[in-house]
């Protein structure tokens, strides 16, 4: 789904960014540029972005397998 409408950024391209280590929402936003315009995404691409986080599904991040995929 679109998440922000301005720049065209959908769930998938925060799911990918926080699943590459982006940690925080300005992080998002300088990745995909999500929240640059009107910033009427932004709650739904921070709750996203927590809860797409490796950590926040319980699953523990190992670079050597980040490396690899
Ligand atoms: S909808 Fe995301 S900046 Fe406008």
């Amino acid at each position: 789904m679109y998440v922000c409408i301005c720049n065209g950024i959908t769930d998938h391209d925060i799911r990918a960014a926080a699943e590459a280590g982006c940690g925080s929402l300005s992080e998002l936003t300088m990745r995909t540029g999500v929240g640059a315009c009107c910033g009427t995404c932004m709650e739904t691409a921070g709750a996203l972005l927590e809860a797409y986080r490796p950590a926040a599904a319980g699953v523990v991040a190992l670079p050597v397998l980040q490396r690899a995929a």
